[in-house]
């Protein structure tokens, strides 16, 4: 089913424009990465696929996300949206098309929306379909309107300082992957002692801590890096293992605290 479809990390994109973002694709794809995650909303698509085509992998080798902002759900606009994501990517279709936001308070409703995403798959636009920020009873709303039973992943918040439990459990329960944003808390993590001291023992640094305890919970990670050094040591996070009482003493520091969390925000599940 759903599971294993996306690779298990990708590089981040937000905030990142133009030179920035083309020097952050091209060295993340010259370091092994195979996933890129951008939006529509990042303002940055036309740069990312330059960087893309620069890169010289083939294009079947990168797995490309983008995403269609929550004032695009509409009708026909969905559908104009990603094809403008396309035209400044400059690909032919995208391997993952998420709906970046639920409609604030339901305004379009889900299976108008659901609807014209997966159209947009059938269409030949994207090879995937997907969500972001839904919370527990809109991921199930989701996956029951038609087109839903093709969504694969539901792209989410996921930090040591939010563990988003229920959520990810729920998920993964329905046979949705999850992909964790913000998996360092923008750079937040690299202050924390418990994760400091993990780190230390480990002789890694606290950013591989994070990325390891979200990878561990079969989370796909997202972290953005503008370093090559940082690029590098987020890709080999993904092999460090954390015992057991490791995991729990991060999981102690969930806080439910929410980086992301803008006024047309869902009502959270926790
Ligand atoms: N779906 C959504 O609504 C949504 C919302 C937010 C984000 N996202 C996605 O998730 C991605 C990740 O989130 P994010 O970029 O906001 O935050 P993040 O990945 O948690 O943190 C990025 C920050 O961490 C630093 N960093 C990265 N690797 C590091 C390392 N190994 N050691 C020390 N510092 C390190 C980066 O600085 P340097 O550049 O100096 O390395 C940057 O300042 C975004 O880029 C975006 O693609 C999606």
């Amino acid at each position: 089913m759903a599971q294993a479809i996306l690779p298990r990390i990708g590089l981040g994109t937000f905030r990142l424009k133009e030179q920035e973002v083309i020097d952050s694709v091209s060295s993340a794809l010259e370091l092994g990465y195979r996933h890129i995650d951008t939006a529509q909303m990042y303002e940055n698509e036309a740069a990312v696929g330059k960087a893309i085509r620069e890169s010289g992998v083939p294009r079947d080798d990168i797995f490309l996300t983008t995403k269609v902002w929550y004032d695009r759900l509409q009708g026909d606009d969905l559908i104009k949206s990603l094809e403008e994501s396309l035209e400044k990517l400059g690909v032919d279709q995208v391997d993952l098309a998420l709906i970046h936001w639920p409609s604030p308070k339901g305004e379009v409703p889900m299976a108008e929306y659901i609807g014209n995403l997966d159209e947009a798959r059938k269409r030949g636009m994207t090879k995937h379909i997907g969500i972001s920020n839904f919370t527990i009873a809109q991921v199930d709303e989701a996956l029951s309107v038609p087109g839903g039973e093709h969504i694969i992943t539901n792209q989410v918040e996921v930090h040591p300082f939010l563990g988003n439990h229920a959520l990810v459990s729920h998920c993964q329960a329905r046979g949705v992957q999850v992909t964790g944003y913000m998996p360092l808390a923008v750079g937040k993590v690299m202050k924390e002692p418990v994760l400091q001291e993990i780190a230390n023992e480990h002789g890694v640094t606290p950013a591989q801590v994070a990325l390891a305890w979200v990878a561990a919970r079969d989370i796909v990670v997202i972290p953005s890096s503008t370093k090559p050094a940082h690029q590098r040591a987020n890709l080999a996070a993904l092999d460090l293992e954390l015992s057991s009482d490791e995991m729990a003493r991060i999981d102690a520091l969930d806080a439910g605290e929410r980086i992301a969390n803008p006024d047309f925000a869902p009502e959270w599940d926790d």
